[in-house]
Parts: C-alpha cells; sequence; structure tokens
C-alpha cells in the first residue's frame, strides 16, 4: 500500500474524543437518526418575532425533523405555531413563505380555521356528518412555542421537552443585556448548500478557520486579545466564545463601526453557539443569527437574519445594513468564504477517498484555535443519538492505539 493510503486511513493518534468516523456526515440512517432523536427534541428557532408585527400574520417553517409548520399571531397577539397540515385529510394549509390571514382555509375541502387552531367552519358539515363530527372535533395540531433570547420564536415538537430556559441554561449569559432590549430584523437569506448541517455549525464552533478568511486576519488575528478568547461549553451542547475588539481599521477598505451596541464594548465580537444548529454572533452593531435546516445528510439551507434594534434611528439603521452588508451579506467579505469552506466537505472525504476519519484534534488552553468546542459539540452528539462519533454504527476497528 502507497504510503499516503495508509496515512489516509489509519486512526489519529488522538483519544477517541478528538476524532469522529466521516460516515456521521453522508450516512442515510444516521439522518432520519439524528431528525427523530436531535431536531425533534431540542429547542429550534423558527423566526423573529419582529417578522410576524401584526395581528393574523404568518410565517411558513420547514422544521429541520421533517415538520412542515406555521407561526402566526393571532388577533390576541400571541405567537403560536400548528402543523402545516389539514386534519381532514392531511392537505398542505398554507402555501407562502409569509402572509396575513385571518382565517386559514384548506383549499382541498374548504375546511377553515382560525388563528388560534380551532376550526370555525366544516363545509357542508350537517348534509354529510350529521351531528357525529362538528368543528369540535377538529383542530389544527398546536406545536410548543416559547419567545426568548432577543425575541427570536423557538418551537419544539416534543410535547414533553423541558422549557427553553432548561434548555439554554446559562449559555447565553454572555449576550443577556444585549438581547433585552427589542430587536427587529432587516436582512433574511438563506443558502442551500451541499454539506452537513454540523459542518456547518463546525465552522461556527472553531476559529481556526479564520487563515481563510483575510478580513478576519487582519481585524482580529493581528490584533491584541484574539488568542484570549476563550470557549466555554454549556450543558446540552451549546457553547460561547469570549468577546474580543475587533480592528476593523486594520483593513484596508475597512473603518472603525461608529454604531455600537448597548452593552457591548466598542468593537466587540461575542458568539454563542446553540445546539444543534443555531448561532448568535453579535459583532458590534449587526447581530446576525445563523439556523441550519438539514434537508438530507448533504443537503442543507442555511437561514441567515440580521438584526438591529428596534430604536433604531433611519441613520443608525443604514449603518448597521452597511457593516452587516460589508462582512455578512451575500456578496460580502466573509459569508461566501464560509460557504466555501464547507461545500462537498464530508461526503467527498469520505465517497472519493478511502478516508475514515475527520480530526478535531487541536488542544490550545481552551482558546479560539482549540478545537474544544466541536468536541463540545460531538460529546453531546453522541450522547443524543447514543452512539459514539468516532464508531456510530459499530464497526471501527482502531489501527493504533488511541
Ligand atoms: S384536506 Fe383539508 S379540507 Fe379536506
Ligand atoms: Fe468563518
Amino acid at each position: 500500500m502507497a504510503k499516503t493510503a495508509k496515512e489516509w486511513i489509519k486512526t489519529p493518534p488522538f483519544p477517541t474524543s478528538h476524532f469522529v468516523d466521516s460516515r456521521i456526515y453522508t450516512d442515510e440512517t444516521l439522518f432520519k437518526e439524528e431528525q427523530e432523536k436531535i431536531f425533534n427534541k431540542s429547542w429550534i428557532i423558527a423566526c423573529h418575532e419582529s417578522e410576524l408585527p401584526g395581528a393574523y400574520d404568518y410565517r411558513t417553517f420547514s422544521h429541520p425533523g421533517g415538520a412542515p409548520l406555521i407561526i402566526v399571531k393571532g388577533e390576541d397577539l400571541k405567537i403560536r405555531t400548528f402543523y402545516n397540515i389539514c386534519p381532514h385529510r392531511g392537505n398542505t394549509l398554507l402555501y407562502d413563505p409569509v402572509g396575513n390571514a385571518k382565517r386559514i382555509t384548506c383549499i382541498f375541502h374548504a375546511w377553515m380555521f382560525d388563528t388560534k387552531g380551532n376550526c370555525v367552519e366544516i363545509s357542508r358539515s350537517k348534509q354529510g356528518y350529521q351531528d357525529r363530527y362538528t368543528c369540535e372535533n377538529a383542530s389544527l395540531r398546536e406545536v410548543r412555542t416559547e419567545i426568548g433570547y432577543g425575541g427570536f420564536v423557538w418551537v419544539n415538537v416534543d410535547d414533553n421537552a423541558c422549557t427553553l430556559k432548561e434548555y439554554i441554561g446559562d449559555s447565553m449569559s454572555m449576550l443577556e443585556e444585549q438581547l433585552s432590549m427589542p430587536l427587529e430584523v432587516f436582512h433574511y437569506h438563506k443558502a442551500i448548500v451541499d454539506t452537513n448541517y454540523k459542518l456547518w455549525h463546525d465552522t461556527n464552533s472553531e476559529f481556526y478557520h479564520d487563515y481563510m478568511h483575510y478580513f478576519n486576519r487582519a481585524t482580529g488575528m493581528m490584533q491584541p486579545g484574539y488568542f484570549d478568547r476563550k470557549y466555554t461549553g454549556y450543558p446540552n451542547g451549546h457553547a460561547s466564545v469570549g468577546s474580543m475588539e475587533i480592528k476593523y481599521d486594520a483593513y484596508q477598505g475597512s473603518k472603525a463601526r461608529s454604531v455600537g451596541w448597548p452593552g457591548l464594548a466598542p468593537g466587540g465580537w461575542v458568539l454563542i453557539d446553540i445546539f444543534p444548529g443555531m448561532t448568535f454572533n453579535l459583532r458590534t452593531s449587526v447581530l446576525r443569527m445563523d439556523t441550519a435546516i438539514p434537508l438530507g445528510p448533504n443537503k442543507l439551507i442555511i437561514e441567515f437574519r440580521g438584526l438591529g434594534l428596534k430604536s433604531d434611528t433611519p441613520e443608525q439603521r443604514a449603518e448597521r445594513i452597511r457593516d452587516h452588508n460589508f462582512i455578512w451579506g451575500p456578496f460580502g467579505r466573509n459569508l461566501h468564504e464560509d460557504l466555501l469552506g464547507v461545500y462537498g466537505q464530508g461526503k467527498a472525504m469520505r465517497e472519493g477517498t478511502d478516508s475514515k476519519w475527520v480530526i478535531h484534534g487541536r488542544e490550545e488552553n481552551s482558546t479560539i484555535h482549540d478545537e474544544v468546542g466541536m468536541r463540545h459539540f460531538y460529546a453531546e452528539w453522541s450522547k443524543k443519538m447514543n452512539r459514539p462519533a468516532f464508531n456510530p454504527l459499530g464497526d471501527n476497528k482502531l489501527t493504533q492505539a488511541a
């Protein structure tokens, strides 16, 4: 065997927590199990309250566990979530991604529901059902919904899951003050990428890949404080990365940000990863929120939202939008680089080579280039899946002592 081939297949010289089997990014069966054991049991961000400003506003949402959902604001201004499925014969109820509907009428046989999920009309009810079945017997299926941590709308399709507060624990404490005032979404786009959702979350959990971002190298990596940023892991797989001051003017064509954020030091940057695929990224003047919604093991929707303060003046808002687009807009400085990083990653390695492993072995005192954030994630993944990430299918023989 050629030397290089041996190098590719032998077990890395690390403890088993420091590498994973590359099939966790490609295997269909594991993906279905992740939907059931991870996504269908976790609190997931469906949208932000500012995207449903008025009564009867709704958004549809593809839940990463597979269920189609409707998020709707009732006439009582409470936000509720329902399956986007008619209780009669299972037709889709709402088709548009965004809209306003006082009544939700199924196009199939015209059953009608209000925004609290009650059935308010069954067409030709008496004639067909007499008194055997009435509106009392039908309703939309509600999904647990909580608003929190910056006004995001969180859903959990598991009726028996813990509360959102218990799920998040202390992991959001670094942003408590910064997220305590009303926020507003000013930017939304989504990318559909050939990759696994975990690989995207990895880019938000390790900063070693700042080597890919020329902008971050100039404004971050080469600045004091960068290598002092520490990872802190929290229960349920969440993690935060300490703050630092970004020197925006260290990059030609960029300048110090004139608009800041209440409670954040000038030029400050705080990042918090929420398991299994959401990231709060507050960088000086803009909060970016990523939500990973896998469509399969190698197909991912990433929803990107940019937020400012609801109280912004038009000038402040324009500045935030400019700052956002410069770094994180689809044509901005950094985002497409991250997308290039993950495009094809995992699948190509597994199916295009004989490699078995993806390495998470950097140790640097839990600071910014340490891969402890990824290891923390995969420890939780292994616990939820009841399968070790280095041996998820139970058939790996380690080829050298771990
Ligand atoms: S399936 Fe909706 S009314 Fe029949
Ligand atoms: Fe990045």
